[in-house]
């Protein structure tokens, strides 16, 4: 790390991180998925162990080896995640949303595999919303000095879209990035600007996914007190 030696300033904290992407079945042979990597969210444990904290890291499809130090519970689709977030929440100090959550799953599950038929039309898949679990997890506090942590990745008035985001999810803070050219899914490297409640506004130069990890865990690190 290029910090060098870190302060144990998360000791006898527990902090819950999600990373990686939901996968929403179809059927048993398919999903509707995205392209997040899960490397932010890795980097998170992996700093968030190296400060003294108890980590659990709920994963979603990465297929990264678990970093060591940190207990992986897996899940695999946004409802699996929704019950591993809530439960781990619930004697944390700090929760990360840094999983790529599906806005949407199939309205229905064909337990069979869906089968073309000559001369058909596909059928149209209906999609219904999944719950906003950042949002959940922040309007229920399981406990008062608890602290949230939201993501979230934007192509146009990242700033303002940000903010706004920050302000209706209810979190404490907010990494933005901007989604761009360099920074694609599944690079080592990010850029983000850190945006607290309350008017706090933190600019990450672009670097290694360790380097935004610290800067998350700096600024946990003074709201704990
Ligand atoms: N998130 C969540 N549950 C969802 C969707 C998103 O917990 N169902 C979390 C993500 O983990 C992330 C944050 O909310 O920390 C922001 O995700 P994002 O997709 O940017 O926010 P949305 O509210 O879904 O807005 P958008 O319409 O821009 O996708
Ligand atoms: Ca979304």
């Amino acid at each position: 790390l290029a910090r060098g030696p870190v302060a144990p300033d998360l000791v006898g904290r527990h902090v819950v991180i999600s990373a990686g992407g939901t996968r929403e079945p179809l059927d048993p042979v398919r999903y509707l998925g995205n392209r997040s990597s899960g490397k932010q969210g890795y980097a998170l444990a992996r700093t968030a162990v190296a400060r003294g904290a108890r980590v659990t890291l709920i994963e979603a499809n990465t297929g990264l080896p678990d970093p060591s130090g940190a207990d992986v519970v897996r899940a695999g689709t946004a409802m699996q995640l929704r019950e591993a977030v809530l439960k781990a929440a619930s004697d944390a100090d700090v929760v990360v949303m840094a999983a790529a959550v599906a806005d949407f799953r199939p309205a229905e599950y064909a337990t069979g595999k869906i089968k073309k038929k000559d001369g058909q039309e596909p059928a149209p898949i209906t999609l219904v919303r999944n719950p906003d679990i950042l949002a959940e997890v922040a309007g229920r506090r399981a406990r008062p000095e608890q602290i949230v942590v939201g993501f979230a990745a934007e192509t146009d008035d990242v700033l303002a879209n940000g903010r706004e985001k920050l302000r209706r999810k209810g979190c404490d803070l907010l990494v933005v990035n901007e989604v761009g050219e360099r920074r694609t899914f599944g690079s080592e490297e990010n850029e983000a600007v850190v945006l607290a409640a309350g008017g706090g506004e933190t600019p990450v130069p672009f670097g290694p996914k360790e380097a935004l990890a610290d800067t998350v865990w700096d600024l946990v690190s003074a709201r704990l007190g």
